[in-house]
């Protein structure tokens, strides 16, 4: 179906019946209003895929991502109804199972007594099977299933919920303890996001510890506030994961302890946890004094370095950001460098920062207090540049939508004449190519 018609169905269904029931199975589901995630729906099953999609399943249909049009699921998961018609799925869940790579990553969905492997959205040989066939132990007809790797549960495990009973499956040794819950709401989904855990009942959603089952905070919260994209709903969800050919950054860093993060505006966003999807966030949510923005970011010894203006920010990185007594600075005394601050980078284990202005790089040495700016600003061979990284594959130089690598910061201050700048990509900053 053209993008236009399906636009239009769908604002047929918003308008004619604020998300009324599935349409009968055997109705044409073009004519008849499709389900609307944001009139408060229950779904059957929540679960990404191997590439960091989430989907949500309702009846026939799902919806791909926080932001994604309802579609049907077997344009996405050919073989799901063909075999039974059943109509729904009970549950679904990615495999997180490291040890077995032929496992590892395929997503499962369970419907009645069957159980179906799906990897790159393909049916793998075998499959459907009989639930306990694959996972032994484990009952039919089940409400919810989630992941739970090795860390975060004993072993690596699934949780499988039925009633008020959760069954914890060891992936290693197959076998089955049963727990009961009855202080968590009967999940009719569940999903594992940034590793946390969620209990989905009607149109809302609980938090739970996957060991204990316990809840702790204000739940349960409206799914529509914080898992897809409604009009009027409150903070979160907003952003969209916008064209590569948009991009506009205004800082990028990676810390040592591997978390990337971009910033962009008043958002950031992680890419280091694209498994799960990327969501962008506003930046005070975890540095709450930024609150206009950033200019330049660097990461060095366990600390994040934010500049706005002719401020600078340190931030101790723990579980939390936490804004070091005396800070804000100005540049000026922190760093010895004045003015307007356009990016900045220190390399992995190196004690250099590394400070963009139009097109100078000056070089500041962090081991040494008080702190030496290098004999003189090297010119650059580009202006404009928003964003740098610098990483184990090199230097990375962004300007709007396109970006520069360079090997070495020595390198990049020898060059004469910019290379030819190359277009930023999905594989890049996660944007939609
Ligand atoms: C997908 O499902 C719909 C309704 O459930 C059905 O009409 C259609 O034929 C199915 N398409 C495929 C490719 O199986
Ligand atoms: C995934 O499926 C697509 C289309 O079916 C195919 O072109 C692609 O090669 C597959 N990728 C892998 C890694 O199997
Ligand atoms: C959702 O949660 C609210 C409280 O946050 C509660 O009042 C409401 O009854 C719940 N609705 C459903 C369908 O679970």
């Amino acid at each position: 179906m053209e993008l236009l018609t399906k636009t239009l169905f769908l604002c047929l269904a918003l308008a004619l019946t604020n998300g009324g029931p599935v349409p009968a199975p055997d109705a044409p589901v073009d004519d008849v209003a499709l389900p609307d995630r944001c009139a408060g729906i229950e779904f059957d099953a929540i679960t990404p895929d191997e590439k960091g999609n989430t989907f949500f399943f309702k009846g026939s249909h799902l919806w791909m991502g926080f932001h994604g049009a309802v579609q049907l699921a077997n344009e996405s998961f050919k073989e799901l109804d063909d075999l039974h018609h059943i109509g729904h799925v009970d549950a679904a869940f990615r495999m997180h199972n490291v040890e077995n790579p032929d496992d590892h990553d395929h997503i499962y969905f369970f419907l009645d007594d069957k159980v179906f492997s799906y990897y790159n959205h393909s049916l793998e040989d075998g499959y459907p099977k009989d639930i306990q066939e694959d996972f032994p132990g484990v009952p039919s007809h089940l409400d919810a299933a989630v992941e739970c790797p090795k860390g975060e549960c004993m072993a690596d495990s699934v949780l499988f919920f039925k009633g008020h009973d959760v069954h914890v499956y060891d992936i290693t040794t197959k076998t089955v303890k049963t727990k009961t819950w009855p202080h968590l709401p009967v999940c009719t989904a569940a999903l594992r996001w940034l590793e946390h855990y969620y209990c989905f009942h009607g149109h809302n959603f609980t938090r739970f510890n996957p060991v204990s089952g316990e809840v702790s905070g204000p739940y349960p919260k409206d799914a529509r506030h914080y898992f897809m994209n409604c009009p009027n709903a409150g903070h979160g969800g907003h952003y969209e994961v916008r064209k590569c050919s948009n991009v506009k950054l205004s800082a990028i860093t990676t810390d040592d302890a591997g978390k990337s993060y971009l910033f962009a505006g008043s958002m950031y966003m992680r890419l280091d946890t694209r498994h799960d999807g990327l969501h962008a966030f506003p930046i005070t949510r975890s540095w709450k004094e930024m609150t206009s923005g950033v200019d330049a970011v660097f990461s060095y010894n366990d600390n994040m370095y934010l500049i706005k203006d002719d401020h600078i920010y340190i931030y101790k990185t723990a579980a939390h950001y936490t804004l070091i007594d005396g800070y804000p600075k100005t540049v000026k005394e922190e760093l010895g460098i004045e003015g307007h601050v356009d990016a900045a980078f220190v390399c992995p284990g190196q004690d250099t920062v590394y400070i963009i202005q139009g097109r100078t790089m000056s070089d500041v040495n962090l081991a040494a207090t008080p702190r030496v700016v290098g004999d003189r600003p090297v010119p650059l061979p580009m202006s404009d540049i928003d964003a740098t990284l610098c990483n184990a594959e090199g230097i990375y130089l962004f300007a709007g939508a396109q970006y520069y690598h360079y090997e070495t910061p020595m390198i990049l201050g020898m060059s004469r004449m910019a290379p030819r700048p190359l277009p930023v990509t999905n594989a890049i900053l996660g944007c939609e190519d």
